[in-house]
């Protein structure tokens, strides 16, 4: 049985900061960030969206009645979740309409959170082929205003259908992963600003990605010719460029440029939206499959996912018929389009503005967010979320 992504639906908040402009604010020099990071613009959250919107607006764009009524279980990878006990994938069941005789579960492990996801709902689906597992990928990232991890925060969503016949990319068996207790990146429950090394992160991803790579090899009999892409988690679009370079030297020149081609289209997405933690492998698969235009049916693509602390798996999928009739090129064209620039000053403002946290109540403005589903405020400890169409 073929099991994999059906569906894929993105969601970033409707403001953001340019790089240049906020390089010239740092008093560095914009080609740091603009090459040497490779972030062009970076998408703000306002006040009134978190990860639970965030993932409930990306997952609205895909979902049809059948898959409301056909998933039975909704997984919720994140790292910046709302709650330390409530689940964030039972509030997107609610704001969705979804299917009652559903299980709701948020899993964290860093930017790998949404992998397991999958790999979970690979095994739901193997047991139960008539349902849909809805895997959400949801985070803001959040360094602090002139921090070093600054130039890498962002804020998005990835939404995710996993069936049976997948209409998108039916994912193969084998995968490679290793686990190791590396303090390179975490947030104590205390703070809402990661704590990172950022040098230790960028060597553990590149070591990480080189072990994998190595036990995929071994235990399928792969090369790197038998793949069209390679796609990989992008805390920035420079750290999987980083990490396939070594590995390249390995293949003919004609299939690295292959693979060095389409890394390039893959980066085009979050090159303009930034880190958005667990979501980012998934919207870099997402800016290759709808940017590149001819990529064929049955084609191999690679995963690489990396969540600090440290899980790295290395996976694929082989595209399906007729894919491309199932992605939302347009819809996702008209997101970025209708974006807005804010200041560097009023980026600061909306980084400054956040919820109480003394259990005081608050009302947000809510007119100038033009989502559909947002957060309306908290009340007695409770965050009210909104869909305007319910
Ligand atoms: N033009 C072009 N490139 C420039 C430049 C310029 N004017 N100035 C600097 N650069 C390059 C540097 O050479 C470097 O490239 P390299 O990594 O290929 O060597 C790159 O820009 C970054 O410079 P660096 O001095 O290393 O930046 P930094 O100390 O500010 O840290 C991160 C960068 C990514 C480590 C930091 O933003 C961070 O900690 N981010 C969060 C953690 C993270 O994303 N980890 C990734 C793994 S999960």
């Amino acid at each position: 049985m073929k099991i994999g992504i059906d569906k894929i639906g993105f969601y970033a908040p409707h403001l953001y900061v340019d790089m240049n402009k906020l390089a010239v604010r740092r008093n560095v020099e914009p080609e740091k960030f603009t090459i040497g990071i490779g972030q062009e613009k970076m998408a703000v959250p306002p006040i009134t969206q978190d990860s639970v919107t965030l993932a409930a607006n990306a997952a609205l764009e895909v979902l049809d009645e059948n898959d409301k009524e056909a998933i039975d279980f909704v997984i919720f990878g994140t790292e910046t979740g709302i709650d330390n006990s409530k689940s964030a994938a039972v509030y997107v069941h609610h704001l969705l309409g979804l299917n009652p005789h559903a299980r709701t579960v948020e899993v964290k492990h860093a930017c790998y959170g949404a992998t397991a996801a999958i790999q979970m709902a690979k095994g739901h689906i193997a047991l139960n082929p008539e349902s849909k597992v809805l895997v959400l990928a949801s985070d803001i990232a959040r360094y602090g205003l002139n921090s070093s991890g600054e130039a890498t925060q962002g804020a998005g969503a990835v939404g995710m259908v996993i069936s049976a016949d997948p209409a998108i990319l039916a994912l193969e068996d084998k995968s490679a992963y290793l686990a190791d207790d590396v303090m390179d990146f975490w947030r104590p429950v205390y703070s809402d600003k990661a704590l990172v090394d950022g040098k230790l992160s960028n060597e553990k991803y590149i070591s990480f990605f080189a072990k994998v790579w190595e036990q995929y090899k071994e235990k399928t009999g792969r090369e790197l010719k038998d793949f069209e892409a390679i796609t990989f988690h992008l805390p920035y679009t420079k750290m999987g460029k980083k990490a396939l370079k070594p590995v390249l030297e390995e293949t003919t020149e004609d299939v690295q440029e292959r693979l060095k081609a389409n890394y390039q289209i893959s980066t085009e997405y979050n090159r303009n939206v930034g880190n958005i933690y667990t979501g980012s492998l998934y919207l870099s698969l997402l800016s290759l499959l709808e940017q590149k235009e001819d990529l064929e049916a049955g084609a191999r693509i690679g995963m690489f996912s990396y969540g600090s602390g440290a899980v790295g798996e290395f996976f694929t999928g082989i595209l399906q018929d007729g894919y491309r009739e199932h992605l939302k090129i347009k819809e996702h064209d008209e997101l970025f389009a209708s974006r807005k620039e804010v200041s560097v000053d009023e980026y600061e403002a909306i980084f400054e503005e956040t919820l109480p946290t003394d259990g005081s109540s608050i009302e947000l403005d809510v007119n100038s967010d033009p989502a559909q589903i947002y957060l309306a405020g908290v009340t007695d400890h409770m965050r009210r979320y909104v869909n305007k169409e319910k």
